[in-house]
């Protein structure tokens, strides 16, 4: 089969990566996809993942039988139901129901019609108003731009001082463009969090592994948030318990009630969450779609065939695939660009990625680069590599993706040195 991969990044790499490999796929195409891509696929740089009309037309002209969306915008502007209308199976929620994540207080009033546990929360729209309430708020919160800003939108503030300055940036400042004209204003929750991700094709589930990722920009979670340093699966504060817990208070009540709204979901659900001490699970946010860069280690975790289980949940037909079987552990680090979240300089050549190639346990995954006038990668993007690798536990992988990361080097380059720390033996 043919199957066409919609996006550019770090994620759409390693999907691409993943497909692939598939004995049942014998052609894969990207749009755009990238320079690093184009090694697994033929990648159509003048179709643009946020052109619906051109994305369209390319998987109809190309007669693909498959299309995997990887990234939130286009599948909130409605490309998966342009898909499905044009009889291309797609893989990647409807425009309603990606408002889960397209739309925060969407989301919220969900979760509270179906009892899905979450941070408490208030809704504003009117400045004055969110100040009056953060400054109520002792012991902190947390205030969100109620529309999509690249994972940089939320600030998490200790105190009512930085909730204020939060809020302002927000609305007054618009950091964020129009995704700040509304605001969500939550309940600080404590605890160890985790994504969790399930594929689901409107009414059967097929839970993958849980996975950390590491938002904050600097080492021991301080600094601005970001997209994603770094992130590691499985994530031991999954245990079973844990997620047999999150499957009955979160997974299951979401994809049926989704399906009685209407709006049956097809694609992959990703639960951000906190996890209390007592192993309750609440819900920080809901995806549409696979995390950047968790999908990295999940995938190159994952033993067998994705193909059957993105197929499947397009063609409503998710009972007829077997789970799927995960080795070891697996870690990303990311290469970041300097001043990243904030502005970064673009351009730089990487060195160093010809002496990890070769390792089958090490793949470097190409978030921001492309290839320059003399044929190297240079950077293009805030998050530029994602070093990733498996190994028979976090330790090793760890070490591995590290090792592999220090032969990697590009003018003002920053990355965290404590991307899975936490999941070491003895470190929770
Ligand atoms: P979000 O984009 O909603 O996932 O938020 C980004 C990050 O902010 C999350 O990964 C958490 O680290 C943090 N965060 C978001 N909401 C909360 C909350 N209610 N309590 C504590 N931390 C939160
Ligand atoms: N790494 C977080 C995200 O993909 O939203």
């Amino acid at each position: 089969m043919r199957v066409l991969v919609v996006g550019s990044g770090g994620r759409e790499h390693a999907l691409v990566w993943k497909i692939a490999s598939s004995p049942r796929v014998d052609g894969v195409l990207a749009a755009p996809g990238s320079d690093a891509i184009a090694a697994h696929a033929t990648c159509f740089p003048a179709v643009s993942a946020g052109d619906l009309d051109a994305v369209v037309a390319l998987a109809k002209e190309e007669r693909v039988d498959l299309a995997v969306v990887g990234p939130e915008d286009p599948l909130v502007a409605g490309l998966a139901d342009r898909l499905n209308d044009a009889g291309i199976a797609t893989f990647g929620p409807s425009a309603a129901a990606s408002r889960l994540e397209g739309s925060k207080s969407f989301a919220k009033a969900f979760m509270d019609r179906h009892r899905i546990p979450t941070a408490g929360f208030a809704v504003f729209e009117d400045l004055d108003a969110a100040r009056d309430y953060a400054a109520k708020q002792p012991n902190g919160c947390v205030v969100k731009a109620d529309g999509l800003a690249a994972g940089k939108g939320v600030t998490v503030c200790e105190t009512p001082e930085q909730a204020l300055a939060a809020l302002d940036e927000a609305m007054a400042e618009r950091r964020f463009g129009d995704a700040g004209a509304k605001v969500v204003i939550e309940e600080r929750l404590l605890g160890e969090e985790a994504s969790y991700y399930a594929i689901s094709d409107g009414e059967h589930v097929v839970t993958l592994a849980a996975a950390q990722d590491h938002k904050r920009a600097l080492d021991g979670d301080r600094g601005e948030n970001t997209g994603g340093m770094g992130a590691y699966a499985p994530a031991p504060v999954v245990d079973e318990g844990v997620e047999k817990k999150i499957l009955e208070r979160v997974v299951h009540p979401a994809i049926r009630g989704l399906a009685s709204e209407g709006m049956p979901y097809r694609g992959v659900l990703f639960v951000g969450l906190m996890i209390d001490a007592a192993g309750d699970p609440k819900v920080i946010e809901f995806n549409v779609r696979f995390g950047d860069p968790e999908t990295q280690p999940l995938l190159m975790q994952m033993e067998s065939d994705l193909v059957p289980l993105l197929d499947g949940a397009a063609r409503g037909e998710l009972d007829r695939v077997p789970p799927p079987q995960a080795r070891g552990a697996a870690v990303c680090v990311v290469l970041a660009s300097e001043g990243y979240p904030r502005s970064y300089p673009k351009g730089r050549v990487i060195s160093g990625l010809d002496d990890v190639a070769g390792d089958p346990d090490v793949f470097v995954f190409h978030a921001g680069t492309k290839r320059g006038a003399s044929g190297a990668f240079e950077t293009t993007g805030g998050r530029v590599l994602g070093v990733t690798a498996c190994a028979e536990d976090v330790a090793k992988a760890r070490d591995r993706a590290y090792r592999a990361a220090d032969r990697i080097t590009f003018e003002g380059m920053q990355r965290r040195s404590d991307i899975a720390a936490r999941a070491l033996p003895g470190a929770r």
